[in-house]
């Protein structure tokens, strides 16, 4: 392995991929490595299923797409960027169709479906497997490169160049566990990416895979970086709700497609919240289900689609059919049982337009990334085109500055001199579970003071005690991402008991409604050793 390369990208999802093949479009000789904590696929991009946003058919405009997602944002978007975002969209699918993505199509055209939100018809997707589709394309495309792949190697943290008087110049690289073999190894570059998604699996039911641990907004943190919007964690209304099944997500193109949600009677509901019905925005729909469930004491709702014709639902929704025909539901004929679960996180590492955070030579995109598009809440598919949009802006910027940007200095060897195998693996385990079920409990959908005050009791204790753990024994995977969760978990706590008002995702009893006196602010945490310029 090389000892230093021009760029790291830490994450293998749409946003670092696609980040890496544009570099290497542009500058074939660039030495870029990739780095992955599990298999190359495996993050929630291979598992996004409604699509992508953009607009691609001529009676759709950008006007419209950009009013959608500042209305789903409730006022805290930043214009300018969801601007940008938007007007890339179709440059975005191009790419990805130069690639050999293959999406949907209906008669000559692209087959576009709706979901809730969304006033036209403008997500472009693959079935009901879109993220299957894109992740494939690029990790095909990324073993055919010259990329160094360094996958099931989970980065610890971001090391900085010493300046002498305890002071931290730029980002020259990081430490990272190697799965395989328990090595610690320490990898220069001169550019660092964090493109390692979200932090939903803070939740105790959540559609992310076990990865999302918000592993780069805690290795952010603790480099420097202001973080931003924690508060905002959204809740996808429709997980599948059975024993057997796993963060199962159901596409909110069903509803795009007529699906209808139902109390456990057979009546519906959605009209009763928000004229929208089910198409309303995420955050109305969830609390929606939420409220039914809680005066009901049901388990769950109910989505039906089998009033459509089963061919149609069959070609629209093959994988939601499959599997859920697996566990005894055929959904051509009965409603599929559904309750909330946590999903996408939009809050994150403070970044400007470029991807540049406060650190130097240290960006972010993706999930990972707050750059101002979701606001308060995240607009249906807009996130697999940020990750698109970000990766193509971001690699632009470090190939024109990677010139200029000087080899990274040598840098201290991990140090386990005073480290030892743990004989307690059981307390990570115990820590991890009441974690997520606390934050489930007392920082869910609807929140109030005094369960985010009994929250940040709880999470202020375990910290401590992952602290002591950590600087005792040898690193694990396990031990790493229970260290960032529980550290994500402080900085959602602590923005969400800093918001004294309901707005977007964030809904609290103790102010239900948003504050219309001043105008909306960002919520944003500022490290201990923060020492950068503004982004923002
Ligand atoms: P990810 O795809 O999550 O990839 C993260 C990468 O970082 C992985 O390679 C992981 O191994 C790596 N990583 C993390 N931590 C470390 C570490 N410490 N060290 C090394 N590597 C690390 N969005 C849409 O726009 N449309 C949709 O239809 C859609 N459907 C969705 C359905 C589901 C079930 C889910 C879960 C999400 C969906 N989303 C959708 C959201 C969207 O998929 C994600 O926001 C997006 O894919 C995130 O991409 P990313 O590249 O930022 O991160
Ligand atoms: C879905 O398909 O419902 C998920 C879409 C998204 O998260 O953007």
């Amino acid at each position: 392995m090389a000892d230093a390369y021009d760029v790291l990208v830490i994450g293998s999802g749409a946003a670092g991929l696609s980040l890496v093949l544009k570099i290497l479009e542009a500058q074939p000789d660039a030495r870029v490595a990739v780095m992955a904590k599990n298999a190359l696929t495996e993050g929630s991009t291979m598992y996004a299923q409604g699509g992508i946003a953009a607009v691609l058919d001529s009676a759709d405009s950008i006007e419209a797409h950009v009013a959608d997602t500042l209305v789903a944002g409730a006022g805290l978007c930043n214009p300018d960027v969801v601007r940008t975002v938007v007007e890339r969209g179709r440059e975005a699918v191009d790419w990805l169709i130069g690639r050999g993505v293959g999406f949907d199509r209906e008669n000559s055209a692209y087959h576009l479906t709706r979901e809730g939100g969304h006033s036209h018809r403008r997500v472009i997707h693959s079935a009901d497997a879109t993220g299957r589709a894109v992740e494939t394309t690029l990790v095909e495309r990324i073993r055919e490169s010259k990329a160094t792949l360094l996958e099931f190697h989970i980065t610890i943290d971001l090391i900085r160049e010493k300046l002498g008087d305890h002071r931290r110049g730029r980002c020259i690289g990081a430490y990272a566990l190697d799965r395989r073999t328990g090595r610690v190894l320490l990898v220069r570059a001169r550019t660092v990416v964090l493109a390692t998604g979200g932090a939903s699996r803070v939740y105790l039911y959540s559609t992310n895979p076990d990865g999302s641990t918000g592993d780069g907004i805690a290795m952010g943190w603790r480099a420097g970086c202001r973080v931003a919007n924690m508060e905002f964690s959204q809740f996808h209304p429709t997980c599948l709700y059975h024993p057997k099944a796993k963060s199962f997500l159901v596409t909110e193109a069903v509803r795009g497609e007529g699906g209808k949600l139902l109390r456990p009677d057979g009546t519906r509901f959605m009209d009763e919240y928000d004229r929208r019905g089910e198409l309303a925005p995420r955050d109305i729909v969830a609390r929606a289900i939420d409220d039914v469930m809680k005066r009901l004491g049901c388990e769950c709702v109910y989505l039906d689609i089998s009033h459509k014709p089963a061919d149609f639902v069959i070609a629209h929704f093959p994988t939601i059919h499959a599997t859920c025909l697996s566990l005894g539901i055929d959904i051509t004929r009965e409603p599929i049982p559904v309750v909330p679960a946590a999903h996408f996180t939009c809050g994150g590492v403070l970044t400007d337009m470029r991807g540049r955070t406060d650190v130097d030579n240290l960006y972010a995109i993706g999930e990972v990334a707050c750059t101002g598009l979701h606001g308060a809440n995240r607009l249906a598919s807009n996130s697999l085109l940020e990750c698109l949009v970000m990766g193509d802006i971001a690699a632009d910027d470090i190939v024109k500055r990677l010139e200029g940007v000087p080899p990274p200095p040598e840098a201290a060897a991990w140090d386990e001199s005073w480290v030892t195998d743990s004989d307690e693996e059981v307390v990570v385990a115990h820590n991890w579970d009441e974690i997520r079920r606390f934050m489930w409990d007392y920082v869910g959908i609807v929140r109030s003071t005094k369960r985010l005050e009994r929250a940040k009791h709880r999470v202020r204790l375990l910290l401590d005690e992952i602290d002591e753990y950590y600087g005792s024994f040898r690193v694990t995977n396990d031990l790493l991402e229970l260290r960032n969760i529980a550290l994500v978990a402080d900085l959602i706590v602590r923005s969400a008991l800093g918001r004294k008002e309901s707005r977007g995702l964030h809904h609290t009893i103790d102010f239900p409604a948003p504050d219309m006196v001043a105008p909306p602010q960002n919520t944003i945490l500022v490290p201990k050793n923060f020492s950068a310029r503004r982004v923002l």
